[in-house]
C-alpha cells in the first residue's frame, strides 16, 4: 500500500546514467570555448535545460555570444550527446530502475516521466521502457525548466492526480526544488548533503521502497 496515487520520475541520473554523457558533451563544448569544466561545475547543470546549461557555462567565458552563436553551440553539444547515446540499450538502465517502475505498477499507482531533456523519448526507446509510463512530458511543451515546478505539475495534471498525492524522484538539486515547489513529496537519489531539500534521500533506486515514504 502507498499513500501516493502517482510517482513521477526524472530520467537522466535516476533511471539511466545519461548524466555522464551530458557531462562529457558539455565538457568538450566548454573547453572548446576556453571554459574550465569539471564534475563540481557539472553538478550545477544537472536538471537544467539545454540553453540554461549553456548560459551557465558561457557566463565563465571571456567573450560574449550572439543568440545565433549560442544556438550553434547548443546544437553542437546536442549532436555530440546524440552520438554518445546512440548505442544505449537496456544494459544502460541503472540498478533497481525497472524493479522500482514495476513495484509502482504493481501497487496500482500512475507513473509519469518529467525530464526536461528533448532527447527523453529517444532514451526511453533505447532503454526499452517507453510502455512502462502512463504519461511522458514532452520537454518541448515546457516554458520554464527546473527548478520551476511546471514540468511536475503538468505530469500530475495529465495523470489526473493532485500534486499532493504525487511522489517525485530526482537526482538534481534543481529537480528536487521543482518537486517541492509543486507541492509533492521529494525522493532524492544521491547524497543527503547535496539534496538538502528532499524529504528522503536514497543512494539509488536499488533502495526504492514505496511503502516506506
Ligand atoms: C536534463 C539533464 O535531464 O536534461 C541535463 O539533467 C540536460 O543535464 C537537460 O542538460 C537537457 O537535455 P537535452 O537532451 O534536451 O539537451
Ligand atoms: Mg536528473
Amino acid at each position: 500500500m502507498s499513500r501516493f496515487k502517482a510517482v513521477i520520475f526524472d530520467l537522466d541520473g535516476v533511471i539511466t546514467d545519461t548524466a555522464h554523457y551530458h557531462y562529457l558533451a558539455w565538457k568538450q563544448l566548454a573547453e572548446s570555448q576556453g571554459v574550465h569544466f569539471d564534475h563540481a561545475f557539472n553538478e550545477n547543470l544537472k536538471g537544467i535545460d539545454r540553453m540554461g546549461s549553456l548560459d551557465l557555462i558561457l557566463a565563465s567565458s571571456s567573450r560574449s555570444y550572439t543568440p545565433e552563436e549560442k544556438l550553434a553551440l547548443a546544437d553542437a553539444k546536442n549532436l555530440h550527446y546524440q552520438q554518445l547515446i546512440a548505442t544505449m540499450s537496456s544494459k544502460d538502465l541503472l540498478p533497481g530502475a525497472v524493479e522500482a517502475l514495476d513495484a509502482v505498477r504493481r501497487a496500482g499507482l500512475r507513473i509519469g516521466l518529467a525530464s526536461v531533456s528533448k532527447n527523453a523519448f529517444t532514451v526511453l526507446e533505447r532503454l526499452g521502457i517507453t510502455d512502462k509510463f502512463d504519461y511522458v512530458v514532452d520537454a518541448a511543451t515546457i516554458a520554464r525548466g527546473k527548478p520551476d515546478p511546471e514540468i511536475f505539475l503538468k505530469a500530475a495534471r495529465e495523470l489526473g492526480v493532485a500534486p499532493a498525492d504525487c511522489l517525485g524522484v530526482e537526482d538534481a538539486v534543481a529537480g528536487v526544488a521543482a518537486i517541492k515547489s509543486a507541492g509533492m513529496f521529494a525522493l532524492g537519489i544521491g547524497h543527503p548533503f547535496v539534496l538538502t531539500e528532499a524529504d528522503v534521500v536514497i543512494t539509488s533506486l536499488k533502495e526504492f521502497n514505496l511503502a516506506a515514504y
